[in-house]
């Protein structure tokens, strides 16, 4: 590795000509998805991509990711785009250089495992648009969940690269679970299933770089096959952790352009390129060809996404990956929760819980969508459990996860809380042992008929299976039979010029033009309103010199904002008390409201005023997945009466009072907020 060329460069800037190296390191480029994915919620939209493809193309990069993971979520809910069209266009682009995407084993490229037949034309589909390279991992290590994926892979001629997720349950790589030997034979488990390469899928940078280096060298020891690493830079160590993995001979290494690098992304591809120039190493890369393109993604790409980068700290690097082993990407949802329900101040119960609902879940590793599923169940459990009650809001994925259908995990999980989660589960009471697979029922025909008459196209039918909800809005937006709303169209440089011209004027100050006239001294008898307006609240002042009343000032509050108000209480004074501040409303409403009285606007909070009785409310702010009962099902005390998703993982809410449904408020799709009224039961 020390050794150096012998043949010195003509210049500094003489990186074309200088000679090939021995064993040069390959890389693959995470730009096109993981990049964004990590930085900017994977809010990258293809138009952004073609500008640098054709020059990304002449690097010389042994892959480049450009699919998979969190992307076809994000493509079809907030941005508008077909993700199948993404691999279309961006082939056209991409001559030379194959396609690698991230694939979740038999969750493909969603949060649950699904039915065979779901994951197979899913491959077929992905192969047929373009990929070459099927990175596959499964969140808990359990290869079984490979089976269906591998088979399609392998007969479409495919590259298999199979994923070991690197886990820890202490500082460094040991302990009893995830040590030296797990990750041995789990390596020998994806040579028996014919893997063309093994990638160590470090996504919450917890790989110190002597482990990086032990790892690595008994790897290479023990297969033939080639060793991959991914390994993200949230806690600062991914770039000595690289250079150990070079060191102990790794053959391929996971970088973004240096835009797109560092924080909970991964290192930059320059440092590297230069830190292995004259080495036997040495990746051959041409340095200005990567300063070109960086060129363009500052100029005329970063500008737009800019506004989406964590810039709540200086520091890049997150301490509590250290601390806590929780990935970047898990955080910002734990935060975003706490946040949307008024809890930020309960984060450290959420790190000192989340060890104990890890451990209870089988010691699973943290990645998408385990981290998800163990994270919701964290902030569950600060939030709604108390002293008499553990668990007392289990999502439908713990239970899931507790019957066995994610696979096996690395320790066996609580009995006690299995037990608990599988009562009345659906499925049966009493886990599995087998594949995953074998008891997911084929999905496809029943979606197909669900489609009949909007498409028959298998890439629509695979994405509205995937995400039958968000899929299906996509769907009428696609074939013209809903409009999309302003928020999913793309944004600008011309909008974040404006957007930059708004913010230079309230840094100046001059936002907001001062009035030229004098407000009138405050007359003896103004009277003071209390005005809301949604979700914000107004103290407006009223004075009537010679009976002409005149607004002396409005401005919001520095108190903290009143439950929100129907619209008719406006411009009321305050003795009209929100119908949302009483349990249950003795309703004054007129008896000839209809049942399906439904704002015209989006929906924010909404009076129960339609319906006499006990009010199902939002315990979290959430999309409403579906309603197990109608107007007029009777219900007992416990029934699951709406299914609402909240951070991706869906929670059944029970009824709150035996009784009839007496209204429902939303439909299937909704967003609703904290302690939206769902549904009356009276
Ligand atoms: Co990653």
């Amino acid at each position: 590795m020390s050794d150096h060329f012998k043949v010195k460069m003509q210049s500094i800037n003489d990186y074309k000509n200088r000679p090939k190296a021995d064993n040069p390191v390959k890389i693959q480029d995470l730009t096109l998805r993981d990049g964004h994915e990590s930085l900017f919620a994977s809010r990258g939209r293809t138009e952004d991509m073609i500008p640098i493809a054709e020059m990304m193309d002449e690097v010389g990069f042994w892959g480049v990711e450009v699919w998979g993971g969190a992307t076809f979520d994000t493509m079809h809910r907030f941005l508008n785009e077909d993700p199948w069209q993404r691999l279309r266009t961006l082939k056209r682009y991409f001559k030379k250089t194959p396609f690698s995407m991230l694939l979740r084993g038999q969750n493909v490229v969603g949060y649950r495992n699904y039915g065979d037949d779901v994951a197979l034309a899913f491959v077929e589909k992905a192969a047929e648009n373009g990929i070459d390279i099927f990175r596959t991992f499964d969140a808990l290590n359990d290869f079984r969940n490979f089976e269906t994926v591998v088979a399609a892979i392998k007969d479409c001629g495919k590259h298999f690269q199979g994923c070991i997720c690197y886990s820890l349950t202490e500082p460094r790589m040991g302990g009893d679970v995830y040590n030296l030997d797990y990750y041995l034979d789990k390596a020998k488990d994806l040579e028996k299933m014919q893997a063309d390469s093994i990638c160590i899928k470090d996504m919450a940078g917890l790989m110190a770089p002597y482990d990086a280096f032990e790892l690595i060298k008994a790897l290479k020891e023990n297969t033939d096959i080639p060793i991959h690493l991914h390994s993200h830079f949230t806690s600062g160590m991914a770039p000595m952790t690289h250079l150990k993995a070079v060191e102990a001979g790794v053959d391929v290494i996971d970088t973004c352009m240096s835009s797109y690098a560092y924080r909970t992304s991964h290192p930059a591809v320059e440092p590297l390129v230069m830190s292995l120039i004259g080495t036997s190493r040495d990746t051959g890369f041409d340095m200005k060809k990567l300063a070109e393109i960086n060129v363009v993604l500052e100029k005329e790409v970063l500008p737009k996404y800019k506004h989406l980068l964590d810039d709540s700290k200086v520091s890049i690097i997150d301490i509590n990956a250290l601390l806590h082993q929780i990935p970047g990407g898990m955080l910002s949802n734990l935060v975003n929760q706490l946040r949307e329900m008024d809890a930020l101040d309960r984060m450290d119960e959420v790190f000192a819980e989340l060890p104990r609902v890890r451990r209870d879940l089988g010691q699973i590793p943290l990645v998408t969508p385990t981290s998800q599923i163990v994270g919701t169940q964290t902030v569950n459990n600060v939030l709604f459990d108390d002293g008499d009650e553990d668990y007392k809001m289990i999502t439908a994925q713990v239970k899931d996860l507790c019957y066995g259908l994610y696979g096996k995990t690395a320790v066996p999980i609580s009995s006690k809380l299995q037990k608990k989660a599988l009562k009345g589960y659906e499925r049966g009471t009493k886990p599995i042992t087998c594949r995953p697979g074998e008891v997911v029922e084929p999905e496809l025909e029943k979606a197909r008929n669900e489609l009949k008459g909007l498409t028959s196209d298998l890439e629509d039918i695979l994405l509205y299976t995937l995400y039958p909800v968000t899929g299906k809005k996509f769907l009428m937006y696609k074939y013209e039979k809903e409009t999309p709303p302003d928020s999913l169209r793309p944004r600008t440089l011309e909008d974040v010029k404006k957007a930059d011209e708004i913010l230079a004027k309230a840094k100046a100050g001059t936002l907001v033009e001062k009035s030229s006239k004098d407000a009138p001294a405050k007359g003896k008898h103004t009277r003071t309103f209390n005005v809301f307006i949604e979700d914000e609240y107004f103290e407006v002042s009223v004075d009537e010199p010679g009976g002409q009343p005149i607004i002396t000032y409005a401005q919001p509050p520095v108190a903290p904002a009143a439950p929100a108000i129907p619209s008719q209480a406006l411009a009321a004074p305050r003795v009209a008390v929100s119908p949302a501040l009483r349990p249950a409303p003795p309703s004054p409403a007129p008896k000839q409201s209809t049942p399906s009285h439904k704002p015209a606007t989006a929906p924010s909070s909404k009076p129960a005023a339609a319906a006499e009785g006990t009010p199902l409310t939002a315990p979290m702010p959430g999309m409403i997945v579906s309603y197990a009962k109608e107007v007029g099902d009777s219900v007992a005390k416990g029934d699951s009466v709406v299914i609402l998703e909240a951070m991706k993982m869906e929670n059944s809410l029970p009824a709150p009072a035996n009784g009839t449904i007496k209204a429902i408020n939303y439909k299937s799709g909704d967003s609703v907020s904290k302690n939206d009224v769902l549904c009356i039961i009276g």
